[in-house]
């Protein structure tokens, strides 16, 4: 008895030396101010989100966090000045599942402010079974469609920044995931391995959509960059069944990156100075990594963009003066195609 005390103790202590040596590497060491710029933190309510605005805050930047539960969002806007010293935190409601909020939230930003320095995309989800109202899976639609959108709407006001800047909080999930058109729309369901894959896809298509990006607005001065930010202990396993959390949760306590460490690559990808001849890279530890994407990987981002704007009833003009409009088309189309497909 007393050996197999000895043994799991030994076990614990090796398990958390290594923890404090992996954490130890992951700070973003530049000290860049962020004084004069405006930054827009999605889900900032929480988790990853919530220890960037933190960050963020300190550097004396004016940031815009958003959050689906209004008391809980005033909660963290709150926690953040006063430990921060920086007055200048604008909650907004948004819920990037639904394209008609996200529409909303850009209404009332053009009306606020001048412009935006720099936009992390950072909220999304890990687990959801259900459709939005368009019928897209949760995840998918929570991780990358209204990202997209939100993203695209946002551009003429990025515009108006010298050194804008776009941050996608990716996963190293992105590795296993598979873009396929056909049951994009479908991949969800209740199982675990379903909504493993509807993830995984996520995560990939905010990578090529970040690549995408860079491509199409590197030239007109955006630097655009992903990110894995490793396995942090947050509210994204929330979802977890009791019994898995109580089995898991302690081990994570003891292993897992805080949200403060966790969130340190999105932040160097935010503040950082002279990173633009990085733009178009992921990053992981704070380091530019080439992520791990199918071979097709460019036809795949530009199909990918294509379908985007059609499931979001986005119409990407050519002009600088983008607008996106809702088109009731779209979500017949997009309903009919599941049905379709759900008869096949
Ligand atoms: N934690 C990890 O190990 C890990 C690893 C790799 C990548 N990531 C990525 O990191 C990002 C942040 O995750 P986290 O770990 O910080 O999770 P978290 O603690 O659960 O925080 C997620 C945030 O996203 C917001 N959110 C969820 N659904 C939303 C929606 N439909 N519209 C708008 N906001 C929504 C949440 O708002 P509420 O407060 O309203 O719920 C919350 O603020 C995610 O994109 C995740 O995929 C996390």
């Amino acid at each position: 008895m007393n050996e197999i005390a000895l043994y799991s103790a030994c076990c614990s202590l090796w398990l958390y030396l290594l923890a404090v040596v992996i954490r130890r590497k992951l700070q973003c060491v530049c000290d860049d101010r962020m004084d004069g710029k405006t930054v827009i933190i999605t889900g900032g309510s929480d988790g990853l989100g919530k220890a960037t605005a933190f960050n963020l805050a300190r550097r004396g930047a004016r940031i815009i966090i958003t959050c689906r539960d209004w008391q809980k969002g005033l909660a963290v806007k709150q926690e953040i000045e006063m430990k921060t010293d920086n007055s200048e935190i604008i909650l907004k409601k948004l819920d990037l599942s639904d394209y008609t909020s996200v529409q909303k939230f850009v209404d009332r930003i053009v009306k606020t402010e001048e412009k935006v320095d720099v936009l992390i995309n950072n909220a999304g989800i890990g687990i959801g079974s259900t459709v939005n109202k368009n019928g897209h899976p949760i995840i998918f639609a929570t991780n990358h469609l209204g990202p997209f959108l939100l993203t695209l709407s946002l551009m003429d006001l990025l515009r108006k920044s010298s050194n804008p800047r776009i941050v996608f909080v990716s996963s190293v999930g992105h590795r296993w995931g598979h873009i396929e058109f056909d049951t994009i729309e479908t991949e969800d369901g209740g199982s675990v391995p379903a909504q493993f894959r509807a993830y995984t896809q996520s995560k990939l298509a905010q990578i090529l959509f970040m690549k995408e990006l860079h491509k199409r607005e590197h030239k007109n001065g955006f630097s655009v960059f992903s990110v894995q930010p490793g396995t942090i202990f947050t509210g994204i396993f929330r979802g977890f069944p009791w019994l898995l959390k109580l089995i898991t949760y302690p081990l994570f306590y003891l292993i897992l990156k805080t949200a403060d460490e966790g969130c340190q690559t999105q932040v160097h990808c935010s503040v950082s100075s002279g990173l633009e001849i990085y733009s178009g890279k992921h990053f992981t530890e704070c380091r530019p990594e080439e992520p791990i994407l199918p071979a097709n990987h460019q036809q795949i981002a530009e199909d990918l963009w294509e379908y985007s704007e059609k499931a979001v009833g986005y119409l990407s003009k050519k002009s600088s003066n983008i607008q996106p409009y809702y088109e009731e088309a779209s979500i017949h189309y997009f309903t009919s195609y599941l049905d379709d497909f759900r008869q096949r």
